[in-house]
């Protein structure tokens, strides 16, 4: 590390400048410079990030670089400092041939690149443009010298290169490169502007690619070219700016990374989650393809879309094994699966080759599987196809359909449930006439409760001749000044000796009117008033701390827990 390097950390052959805390960014800069160069940038993003910026081999205190250096040697550069830093994920910042290196470290390292921007960087030089920098890299080759320093400054700063400080910064940053350092850089740099060519459509994260409207080398044209074949790119085109412009015009820059910096990244498993929680219902889609096979598969992808004409739609993975079949053929059946229908389910959506031999099916009108025990049917002619990412969205028209009363599945969080359960716990209660409806209910994340002597009741209303329901249960709320709402049924269970039912929800109660509020890590239980509804209890203030439920039914000593969270 030289003394001129302020502030150096090393990792391995890397001199790297490390500030603040937070997600990373790694700043990466351009032939003959060194980290110092990030000045304005590193002053500004420590603040709320931690910030690397890395002194390229060759410059400022790092070492060398190998004989037959590549791009990817200094891409290599950086995997080599994030691995030695633990750092696994970071926005990576390039300037000019420090762009290059970000855009090839991108494209080798998608998922640990949080963000991507490149600044005053290359791509598909014209000829001439290229010829002329060629000519710049032998020279400087020839000479082993860094040259004449004058020219690059001209062509960055312009007629500004002595009025300001900037430029006599850069001057001393080129004139303290190692000539060698510098020289096998450049040729790099010259000889790397079109190895991306056709490339940047696989960089899928938020990219930006910005220049000056000035900079005679790194054009507009380049950035908005490239921006425009990323996924997520923008360009941006700072007006007079020249080659150095994140130091010239450090706020424009400065609020041009923070804006990208604050998108969203996208991760996929996360959003997979996020769409999960959508509660739907489960279809096996079927057709018959050209040879006259079979093929089905299990969608949740399925809506409504019109009445009239009556159209539905139901989206397929371009990666399905009857995709084809399914776009390309006259139409297809959509089965809406019952609750006794898991297995079919499973099956249809594992890539067995045989999925219609345990099912019973029959043929619909225009001759598509229907299976039997679904319970809805829709027969469709194929009304459309459209293109929607890696998945297409198939558009019937309902020719003839049928459905009757069976209790539909249901998925959601990656697990199957069913409404079944709830209705026939209602049902069975109305039968038994000794029931009860209770709720366990929270405000401000307590546990509301009545004390009743020396005991904990939880709200509830029944027991009594008729069959108690949610609504008297609200109406008891609301008389003791408690505004409730009720959420998802929680536990169902039977206490055989008393030949009671007993029918739990859970839910919100806004104001606790005359109740009493409790902890749930302080709960006490001895006070409840017996094992069912302790257990209960238990079970519930470890899965609230999860955000996931399960449906309990059974008796008062032993049941079923049935899942309504993430299978996954
Ligand atoms: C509950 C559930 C819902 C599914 N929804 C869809 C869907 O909407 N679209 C889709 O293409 N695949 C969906 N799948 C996955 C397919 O069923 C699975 O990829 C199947 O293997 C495709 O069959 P194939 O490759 O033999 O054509 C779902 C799977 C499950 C378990």
């Amino acid at each position: 590390v030289t003394p001129t390097m302020s502030d150096r950390s090393v990792a391995g052959d890397t001199a790297y400048i490390d500030k603040g805390q937070g997600e990373t960014i790694i700043f990466i800069h351009g032939v003959g410079l060194n980290a110092d160069a990030w000045g304005p940038q590193i002053a500004a993003f420590s603040k709320t990030h931690r910030v690397i910026a890395i002194d390229m081999l060759g410059h400022g205190g790092s070492g060398g670089a190998p004989e037959g250096v590549t791009l990817d040697h200094y891409v290599q550069q950086v995997a080599d400092v994030m691995a030695a830093l633990g750092i696994n994920t970071a926005n990576i910042v390039g300037h000019s041939m420090g762009g290059l290196v970000a855009i090839g470290f991108a494209l080798a390292h998608p998922g640990q690149t949080l963000r991507l921007a490149v600044l005053n960087s290359v791509y598909q030089r014209t000829d001439e443009k290229r010829a002329a920098v060629m000519a710049r890299a032998a020279e400087i080759a020839t000479s082993g010298t860094v040259g004449d320093i004058e020219a690059p400054l001209e062509r960055w700063f312009g007629p500004r290169a002595e009025q300001t400080g900037i430029a006599h910064d850069v001057r001393r940053w080129l004139s303290q490169v190692s000539p060698k350092g510098y020289a096998t850089a450049y040729q790099v740099f010259a000889a790397s502007d079109s190895v991306f060519a056709g490339k940047l459509g696989a960089l899928k994260m938020p990219c930006l690619f910005a220049t000056g409207s000035d900079d005679p080398n790194s054009t507009p044209e380049m950035a908005n070219a490239m921006a425009r074949e990323t996924r997520r790119g923008r360009s941006l085109v700072l007006a007079g700016e020249r080659h150095m412009m994140n130091l010239t015009n450090p706020e424009a820059i400065n609020v041009a990374l923070q804006d990208l910096f604050r998108e969203q990244v996208i991760d996929v498993k996360d959003l997979r989650k996020a769409f999960g929680t959508f509660m739907t219902g489960v279809t096996v889609v079927t057709t018959r393809d050209n040879d006259g096979q079979l093929r089905g598969f299990t969608a949740n992808s399925f809506s409504s879309v019109s009445l009239d004409p009556p159209l539905l739609l139901v989206c397929i993975s371009k990666a399905a094994a009857s995709c084809d079949a399914f776009a390309k053929g006259p139409g297809f059946a959509v089965n809406i699966l019952s609750e006794g229908q898991k297995d079919v389910s499973g099956s249809f959506a594992s890539k067995r080759a045989d999925k219609f031999a345990d099912v019973n099916w029959r043929a619909s009108p225009l001759g598509h599987p229907l299976l039997e025990g679904s319970v809805a049917w829709f027969d469709c002619a194929n009304h459309k196809v459209v293109d929607a990412g890696d998945h297409l969205i198939l558009i019937g028209e309902v020719k003839s359909y049928g459905h009757n009363d069976s209790s539909p599945l249901g998925y959601a969080r990656g697990g199957y449930f069913t409404l079944g359960l709830e209705q026939s716990a209602v049902n069975a209660a109305s039968q038994a006439g000794r029931a009860e409806v209770g709720a366990i209910l929270e405000c401000d994340n307590k546990l509301l409760v009545f004390p009743s002597g020396d005991k904990l009741e939880l709200p509830h209303v029944g027991f009594g001749q008729e069959p108690a329901t949610t609504s008297e249960l609200l109406a008891f709320l609301k008389a003791r000044g408690i505004s409730a709402s009720l959420g998802f049924l929680y536990a169902v269970y039977e206490n055989n000796a008393a030949r009671t039912q007993s029918i739990y929800y859970r839910g919100e109660a806004e104001l606790p009117g005359d109740a009493t509020l409790l902890d749930f890590d302080a709960l006490p239980w001895e006070r409840f008033r017996d094992d069912a509804t302790r257990s209960m209890l238990k079970r519930y203030s470890v899965e609230r701390l999860q955000g996931r439920y399960k449906i309990y039914s059974g008796d008062h000593v032993s049941g079923d827990v049935r899942d309504v969270g993430d299978a996954t």
